[in-house]
This record gives C-alpha cells, sequence and structure tokens, in this order.
C-alpha cells in the first residue's frame, strides 16, 4: 500500500483554512520557521480512501474474536460513547472552577462511591492513568504511609509472584523498593512456604493479582493476609483481573489495603494500542489520608476539588484525571445496575467452558476450574511436531481471530493465555475451538502451513526481533526517494 507521502502531488487539497484579520502574532525571528512545512498534498477523496484501507487493515475487537490473555478485550457500548459526548462533559475545560464543574463533580463522586463498594476498600483517588501508573501511586502510598509511622528507612522491599505482570517489578523499581520474588506452587497459588521464609521486618507490602496471571484464585489469600500484616507489612492487589471477581469477592475482605482498577478493562473503554486508561486506587481508611491531592468531596449538595490534604503524596497526574473514561465506566455500571456481578458471572463461565472444550488438545499445566481466563501450553505440540506458540497464535490469524496473548505467565513453557470475555456468544467460542482443533490438527499433518503462517493478513510473518530492535515509526518526505521533484 502506498503511504500518504507517495500520494502526494503539489497544489492538491483536501480543505483550506479561512481568511483571517486577525494582526499577525509577534513571533520572534529565531522561533520562526525558515520554510513552511512539507506536508502531503492529497484531495479529499484520496485522504478518505487512504485512512480507511488503513482501518481495514487493521485488526480490533470491533473486527473479531480478541482472546488476548490478560487485556479483557470485551465490547464498548456505543452507548457510552454518547454520554461522554454530552456537551457538558465533553466541551468542559479542565480548569473550570468547582462551581460550574458540578455535574461533572457529581459523577466523579458517584463513580468512587461505586468502585468503593465494588472493593471493598473506602478511600479512592481518580487521578492514575493506567493501570501501571496505579501501581506506581499505590507503591507512593506505601512509602508515605510508613515514613509516617517512622519506617520509612527499614521497609524496604516489596514481595510479588513469579507470574506477576511486567508492570508489576517494573513498579517497585521505580517506587525505590528492592524486589523479592516467591515462587508458584503446584496448584497455582503462592507458595506458602517460599513466602514465610521471605517476609521479614524489612518487607513493605506484596504486590499480587487475583485471580493470578494463570486465571486461577489464589486458595490461601487469608492465610497470605496473616503473614503479611503479621509482620506489620502491608497487601497491594493489582486489579487488572477484578473482571473475574466483581459482586462475588472483594479485595478489602480478602485482606487488601490498596487496589488499583483498570477501568479500561472492567468496565469498558476503547484501549487497544495503549489508550486511554483509567487506573484509579482504592485504599483502606489508615492510607486515605496519603492518596493524592485533590480529592472529590461532597459538602452537602455541593462537590468540590479538595486540596487541603497536609499528608498527601501529591499530584500524580494533570487536572482531574482521564474524565472520558469515568463517564464511560460510569455508564457501563449503570446500564448493569445491581446485577453488575453478571458481567464477571458470564466472563467465568465462557473461560470455563473454552478450558473444558481445549484442554483434550493443548496441555493444561494446572488442572483446576478457571476464573475469566486460563493459560494452555503449546508444550505437547512443540515436543511432537516441532510447532510453537507463536505458530499457533500467527496461524489463528488466518482464522480471522486475534492470537491470545503468548509466553506469559513465564513459568508456563509455550504459554497460551486465553480471555474470552462476558461479551462473547457461544457462535463466535465454538468457532475459536473449532480453529484451535483445525490448527492442532495442521501441526501434525501440514507443521509448514503453522510456521510459515500467517497467510491472508496484509503481512505475513514478520521478523520481530529486528521489528523491536529497530523499529521504523514515522516516515517523511526526506526519507522517501519517491518523493515528486519540486514539491514543498
Ligand atoms: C495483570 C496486569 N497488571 C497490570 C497491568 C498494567 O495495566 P495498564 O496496561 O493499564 O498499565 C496489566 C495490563 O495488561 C495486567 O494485565
Amino acid at each position: 500500500m502506498e503511504l500518504i507521502y507517495e500520494k502526494s502531488r503539489p497544489g492538491r487539497r483536501a480543505g483550506g483554512v479561512p481568511r483571517h484579520d486577525l494582526p499577525k502574532a509577534e513571533i520572534p525571528a529565531g522561533l520562526r520557521r525558515a520554510v513552511p512545512p512539507r506536508l502531503p498534498e492529497v484531495t479529499e477523496p484520496e485522504l478518505v480512501r487512504h485512512f480507511t484501507a488503513l482501518a481495514d487493515r487493521n485488526f480490533g475487537i470491533d473486527t473479531g474474536f480478541y482472546p488476548l490473555g490478560s487485556c479483557t478485550m470485551k465490547h464498548n457500548p456505543r452507548v457510552n460513547e454518547r454520554a461522554a459526548a454530552l456537551l457538558g462533559f465533553r466541551d468542559l475545560h479542565p480548569l473550570q472552577e468547582d462551581e460550574g464543574a458540578q455535574g461533572a463533580l457529581d459523577l466523579m463522586w458517584r463513580l468512587q462511591a461505586y468502585l468503593a463498594e465494588i472493593t471493598g476498600l473506602p478511600g479512592i483517588s481518580l487521578q492514575p492513568a493506567a493501570g501501571s501508573q496505579g501501581e506506581l501511586t499505590g507503591l507512593m502510598l506505601m512509602r508515605a504511609y510508613f515514613a509516617d509511622r517512622g519506617e520509612g528507612e527499614q521497609r524496604d522491599t516489596i514481595v510479588t509472584a513469579d507470574t506477576a505482570h511486567g508492570t508489576n517489578p517494573a513498579s517497585v523499581t521505580m517506587a525505590g523498593f528492592k524486589l523479592e520474588k516467591v515462587a508458584t506452587d503446584e496448584r497455582g497459588n503462592l507458595d506458602l512456604s517460599d513466602l514465610r521464609a521471605k517476609v521479614t521486618e524489612r518487607t513493605a507490602g506484596l504486590m499480587l493479582t487475583n485471580p493470578s496471571t494463570l486465571g486461577l484464585f489464589d486458595e490461601g489469600i487469608e492465610e497470605v493476609a496473616e503473614i503479611f500484616h503479621g509482620a506489620g507489612a502491608l497487601l497491594y492487589y493489582d486489579g487488572a483481573n477484578l473482571n473475574a471477581v466483581v459482586g462475588r469477592s472483594r479485595p478489602g475482605d480478602m485482606g487488601f489495603d490498596i487496589v488499583h482498577i483498570n477501568l479500561h478493562k472492567t468496565f469498558s473503554q476503547p484501549h487497544g494500542g495503549g489508550g486511554p486508561g483509567g487506573g484509579p486506587v482504592a485504599v483502606r481508611d489508615t492510607i486515605e489520608p496519603f492518596l493524592p491531592s485533590p480529592q472529590v468531596v461532597r459538602d452537602g449538595d455541593v462537590f468540590r476539588l479538595d486540596h487541603d490534604r497536609p499528608k498527601s503524596i501529591g499530584r500524580v497526574r494533570g487536572f482531574a484525571g482521564p474524565f472520558g473514561v469515568f463517564v464511560r465506566s460510569y455508564a457501563f455500571m449503570r446500564a448493569y445496575g445491581p446485577e453488575l456481578k453478571e458481567m464477571s458471572d458470564v466472563a467465568v463461565l465462557n473461560a470455563n467452558y473454552l478450558l473444558a472444550r481445549l484442554r483434550d488438545v493443548f496441555e493444561l499445566p494446572y488442572d483446576r476450574h478457571c476464573m475469566h481466563e486460563f493459560v494452555l501450553s503449546a508444550r505437547n505440540l512443540k515436543r511432537e511436531h516441532g510447532i510453537t506458540a507463536l505458530d499457533v497464535a500467527k496461524r489463528l490469524m488466518d482464522f480471522g481471530i486475534h492470537p491470545p496473548t503468548v509466553y506469559f505467565p513465564l513459568v508456563v513453557p509455550e504459554a497460551l493465555m486465553i480471555e474470552p470475555t462476558e461479551t462473547e456468544v457461544k457462535e463466535r467460542l465454538d468457532e475459536f475451538v473449532d480453529a484451535m482443533h483445525e490448527i492442532a490438527r495442521e501441526a501434525a499433518e501440514h507443521p509448514e502451513l503453522l510456521r510459515t503462517a500467517p497467510h491472508t493478513r496484509p503481512v505475513t510473518r514478520l521478523d520481530e526481533v529486528r521489528a523491536a530492535k529497530e523499529p521504523v515509526v514515522r516516515h517523511d518526505f526526506a526519507d522517501r526517494a519517491t518523493t515528486p521533484a519540486g514539491t514543498v
């Protein structure tokens, strides 16, 4: 496909800027452009076709089944876009004074109340813009909490599971803590004897996903909480997998002290390609004074942003947080109403249906019922036919299905991490099962077909190492040898 720069011809236009009668801006000579910017010049139909063709080559949740484990790629109800586009929300200036933003503050306050109910923890900050930023905020809260108790120097270590998402150790390091990893036992739970040996008076806390990235609910979670609280440490819940438990169990009741919620996953928000997201944190009352400032509060019937928070860790994001995400999440929760738990029930049911139908064809490393996702291993295909999890993932694309997450969690060799979500109907789940069975047959009969897949996509097998090491993410005229001569 031609690049927009290759389509460009001098003098073609897709639109014009109206003439204005404003005085010329006084821009210092040193900051002025010497030559006009060199932009692609195309007609409007060419422009529309170009970007439509690009969009057609993309794959998204609106294109087909997208079982990307841990990412919770569920349908985003369109009505939420209507709500987010209401003029009073859409056109609100981020610096609007509180009196002129009562509706928006009201919505944020209500969203806080729902999140407090769902997590079982009373203090909420909506500021963090992603799960990973929620993690960093949570660790900063732990630091502030221990510093306030005079234990800031002593508590320098955070424990994570060996199944943890990569952002967990990254956040621990960014927050200036040391990292201690704990093993997983044969049932997929935290190994309690390894854990006991690693929790000391230097431990600040645990950072854990429950259900874990194996899609398994930790059966020893109450004992885990006792071990940490007994040592004076805190428990942080990585809420990326909250989609499995909403309305059924609450991190606060499990013993966690700080939680982040990935609004963009559990409460729907288009989030492929990196954003926008929302990662609010919920905390126990003992940690509430340290929450980021400002906080949304209610005085009688009036809502305001409270900046008077002397123990706060300060701002972690500009303005009041990713507001459009709040509107969509609030609308999503209201659409379910008190039956929000059905969302998690169906997510868990769909995952267990797939697990039951796939376990005969792929290896199942932990033989238990799963929560909202599960991890299979393509180890049997590798052993018998030299076919890897990557080959399976690439071949799925030829069936019009987005690959699952592969090679994660690291404790499972040739891992395929599958998360169907609650928004898929049985026919789509069955199509996925059929595709996986067909691929397993092909592995035995035509392994070469898998090794060279995909065959039907705009690009075939890529050199992924080179793509990561030498990414080409930008083109302009200077890069294009074919640029028509004389264009400016
Ligand atoms: C288990 C887990 N923790 C944390 C994160 C980080 O969340 P975010 O991508 O919003 O930063 C993810 C994201 O995929 C995740 O799956």
